[in-house]
C-alpha cells in the first residue's frame, strides 16, 4: 500500500482508493445475527462501502477482566468483507465495562466538586488512571494483533470523541508532573501563575491541585494550565493506542474523531498526531445558519487536515440531544453531505447505521430508521450513496485553496473564556461564527490557521478574536503585514501573554503600533441587546475607548461616552475593529477589505443562500434555500451529478446541488 498522507505516513487516500467513503458507525451487537445479514444487504443496496465497528464494544470483547471474546467480531469482519465493505476498526476504550469501575474505582474520573462519574453512561474513564491505561493498552494490543492485517481493515479509529476531564487524586499527581515538566521549579510556576495575589504562593508541589471547586474565582493561569494538561493527557492516551495499532498495521492510517469546535482538545496539536483528521458534525436542521455552521467546521477540519478529511459522523435525521430534535427536511441530508464534500471531505459517514430500539440513543436517527427500508431516511441515504459513487473518482484527493485565513487557537480560547473578565457575554465561538459568516455570505472561501503558522500565502488574514497571543504569533502577524499581507483584527486581541498576564498598555505594544493605536484607555462592554452607534453601522457586544496615533479612522462612535472616538481604524493594511458590527455591516466591511486585498468571491452575483466552492477544478454550487434559483456560471461545464451539460446558467431546485467539471 502506498503512503499517501503527510510525512510519508499512510493517509485517507489509502482508505478511499478513489471512492468517497460512505457508511457509518455500525453497532450490531444490539441485534441478533440474522439482522446482520439484512443489514449488509441494505448496505450494499445503499452503496455503503465503509462501516466503523467496535466503538462501544469493550464489554462484549472483554466481558470479564482479561477474557477475550472475538468470535462475533471475526464473523462480522468476514461478513462485511465478503460483501465488499471496508472496516474502520475502533479501539473500544471510550466506554469501559462495568466490571472495571467495580473492581478498580481508580479508573473513574471525578468532577470539580469531587463527585464520581459512575459507569452506566459512557466515557467514564480517567485519562490519568494507570489501571485504565493498562487495560486499554491490553485490549488494543489484542485487537490489533488479531485484525491488524485483516483484508477488510481500512483505518484505525482510536477511542471516540475524547472529551473527559478529571479533578481526582490520581489526576492531581499527573497534573503536578505535567507542571514540573512545564516550569521546572516552583518559583517559575509561582511567577507564571501570579500567586503573589490572594496568598496563593506554593511552597511544595504536593500543595498544588487541579482547580477544584473553590469559594471564589480560581487562579486563571492554573485553570488555563489545567486545560492544556487535560488536552495533553488525552493525547497521551490516544498516542499510546495509536502506537500499538501502528506496530501491527504500519500501512493503515489512524484517526480519532473530533467534536466540532470543541473546547477540550487543542485540535491543531492533535491533528499533527493523526494520519486522517475526522470530525463529527451535527448542525441543527432548524438553525437558519446551520449551513454556515457546517461550513465553519468543514473549513477548520480541512485546514487541520491540510487536505482531504473525513466526516466521521453526521445524522441522517434528528439527533436526540437538543431540547427539541427536528428531522431533516427532504433533501437536506444530501445537501449538507455534498457541502462537506465540496469543502474537502472524502468520507461521508453517519452515527449510526441502524437506529437503536433500546438504550440512550433510540430516538437518534440512523441511516436505517425505525421505519426501516421503506422510510424516507433510508431512501434518501440510498440515493445519496449512488450519487457519491458516481462522483467519487473525480472528486477524491482534490484540494481546495483559499486566499483568506481565519485565525483560531485553543490557548486563547481557554484563557479568554474564564470568569472574572470584563464581560461574560463575549463567547469566542459566537464571535468566530459572526466573522466566518461575514466571509461565507460574501462567497469567499476561507481556511483556518494557527496564529504561529506561516501566513505568507494568504492575501488576507482575519483574527476574529485571540485574547492570548504568544510573542512568536505577534511577531508573525507584524511580519505578515510588513510583507504585504492585509490583516483585520477584532476586539480583545493580543491582550495577554502565554501565562495570561495582561500585556503592558492593555494590548501588546507591537500590535498597537501596527494598527496605529496610541492609547487603549478602557473597554466598554455592552449589555445583551445594547448597541453602540457608529458611523455607518451599529456595534454589538463590545466597544472601546481608543485614542488613535497615526491610524486612519474608518468609522467613529456616535453619541454616548465614546462619541467621536474611532470604532474601526486602519494603518495601511492593518485594520482594527473595536466592536462586533451587526452582520450586514461586518459583511460589508470584510467584503470591502477583501476586495482591496485582491480577494475575489468564488462567483460574482450569487443569490443569497447559494454557496459556491471550488475543489480543484470542480465547482460545487449549493442552494441552501427552499426556493428554486438561477445561478450565473460563466463557461461550459458538465454536471457530474445530473450528467447534463451546463452553459453560463444553472437552475437549482430547493436544496439543489450541482458539481460542475470544466
Ligand atoms: C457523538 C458520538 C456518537 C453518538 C452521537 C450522537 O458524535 O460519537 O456515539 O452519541 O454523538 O449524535
Amino acid at each position: 500500500m502506498s503512503a499517501t498522507g503527510v510525512d510519508g505516513r499512510p493517509g485517507l487516500a489509502d482508505a478511499t482508493r478513489g471512492r468517497i467513503l460512505f457508511g457509518g458507525d455500525y453497532n450490531p451487537e444490539q441485534w441478533p445475527e440474522e439482522t446482520w445479514h439484512e443489514d449488509v444487504r441494505l448496505m450494499r443496496e445503499a452503496g455503503v462501502n465503509s462501516v466503523t465497528l467496535g466503538v462501544f464494544s469493550w464489554a462484549k470483547l472483554e466481558p470479564r477482566p482479561g477474557v477475550r471474546e472475538f468470535g462475533w467480531l471475526d464473523r462480522l469482519m468476514e461478513l462485511v468483507h465478503e460483501n465488499g465493505i471496508g472496516v474502520v476498526l475502533a479501539t473500544p476504550t471510550s466506554s469501559p465495562p462495568p466490571w472495571m469501575g467495580r473492581l478498580h474505582p481508580d479508573t473513574l474520573p471525578r468532577d470539580e466538586d469531587g463527585r464520581t462519574e459512575w459507569w452506566g453512561g459512557r466515557q467514564h474513564f480517567s485519562h490519568s488512571s494507570a489501571t485504565y491505561r493498562r487495560y486499554a493498552a491490553a485490549i488494543t494490543e489484542d485487537l490489533a494483533a488479531r485484525y491488524g492485517s485483516h483484508p477488510a481493515l481500512t483505518m484505525w479509529h482510536i477511542n471516540n470523541e475524547y472529551c473527559t476531564y478529571d479533578w481526582g487524586d490520581e489526576a492531581a499527581g499527573t497534573f503536578r508532573r505535567w507542571l514540573q515538566d512545564r516550569y521546572g521549579t516552583l518559583d517559575a510556576l509561582n511567577t507564571a501563575w501570579g500567586t503573589a495575589f490572594w496568598s496563593q504562593g506554593y511552597g511544595d508541589w504536593q500543595e498544588i491541585l487541579p482547580p477544584r471547586h473553590a469559594h471564589y474565582l480560581n487562579n486563571p493561569t492554573q485553570v488555563l494550565d489545567f486545560k492544556r494538561y487535560t488536552s495533553d493527557m488525552l493525547l497521551e492516551c490516544y498516542a499510546a493506542e495509536r502506537d500499538i495499532v501502528r506496530r501491527h498495521s504500519p500501512g493503515i492510517p489512524v484517526t480519532t474523531n473530533f467534536m466540532p469546535l470543541w473546547a477540550g482538545q487543542d485540535a491543531w496539536t492533535w491533528a499533527r498526531q493523526e494520519d486522517v483528521v475526522s470530525v463529527d458534525l451535527y448542525p441543527d436542521p432548524r438553525d437558519p445558519f446551520g449551513a454556515q455552521d457546517g461550513a465553519l467546521v468543514q473549513d477548520l477540519t480541512r485546514s487541520q487536515a491540510r487536505g482531504p478529511w473525513m466526516l466521521m459522523e453526521q445524522a441522517a435525521g434528528p439527533v436526540n440531544w437538543r431540547g427539541v430534535n427536528h428531522p431533516k427536511p427532504r433533501g437536506l441530508n444530501r445537501l449538507w453531505s455534498l457541502q462537506a464534500v465540496a469543502r474537502g471531505a472524502d468520507a461521508v459517514c453517519y452515527f449510526q447505521w441502524r437506529q437503536s430500539r433500546q438504550g440512550a440513543e433510540k430516538f437518534h436517527s440512523g441511516m436505517v430508521g425505525h421505519a426501516g427500508k421503506q422510510g424516507r431516511t433510508y431512501q434518501e441515504v440510498r440515493q445519496l450513496g449512488a450519487e457519491l459513487a458516481r462522483i467519487g473518482a473525480e472528486v477524491t484527493g482534490r484540494r481546495s485553496s483559499a486566499e483568506v485565513a481565519v485565525l483560531h487557537e485553543w490557548n486563547a480560547w481557554w484563557a479568554g473564556a474564564q470568569d472574572g473578565r470584563p464581560s461574560r457575554e463575549v463567547d469566542l465561538p459566537r464571535v468566530l461564527r459572526a466573522w466566518h459568516r461575514a466571509l461565507w455570505e460574501s462567497h469567499v472561501t476561507t481556511d483556518f490557521a494557527h496564529p504561529e503558522h506561516d501566513l505568507s500565502g494568504y492575501r488576507l488574514v482575519v483574527v476574529p478574536q485571540l485574547y492570548l497571543l504568544t510573542d512568536t504569533a505577534i511577531d508573525g502577524l507584524v511580519a505578515y503585514v510588513r510583507g504585504g499581507g492585509t490583516l483585520v483584527c477584532g476586539f480583545l486581541t493580543g491582550i495577554a501573554d502565554e501565562d495570561d498576564r495582561v500585556r503592558p498598555g492593555g494590548m501588546d505594544a507591537r500590535l498597537r503600533e501596527l494598527f496605529g493605536i496610541r492609547v487603549l484607555h478602557e473597554w466598554w462592554p455592552l449589555d445583551p441587546g445594547e448597541h453602540a452607534e457608529c458611523e455607518g453601522f451599529r456595534g454589538t457586544l463590545w466597544s472601546e475607548e481608543i485614542e488613535a496615533g497615526d491610524a486612519e479612522t474608518h468609522s467613529r462612535y456616535k453619541g454616548g461616552e465614546l462619541d467621536g472616538l474611532p470604532a474601526v481604524l486602519r494603518r495601511e493594511r492593518a485594520w482594527y475593529v473595536s466592536t462586533l458590527p451587526e452582520p450586514d455591516a461586518l459583511r460589508a466591511l470584510l467584503a470591502g477589505v477583501a476586495a482591496e486585498a485582491g480577494v475575489r468571491p468564488v462567483l460574482d452575483g450569487l443569490p443569497a443562500r447559494v454557496e459556491a466552492v471550488r475543489r480543484g477544478d470542480l465547482l460545487f454550487v449549493l442552494n441552501h434555500g427552499r426556493e428554486p434559483v438561477t445561478v450565473a456560471v460563466p463557461g461550459t461545464y458538465r454536471d457530474l451529478l445530473g450528467g447534463r451539460p451546463v452553459t453560463d446558467s444553472l437552475e437549482l431546485g430547493r436544496y439543489g446541488v450541482a458539481v460542475l467539471a470544466p
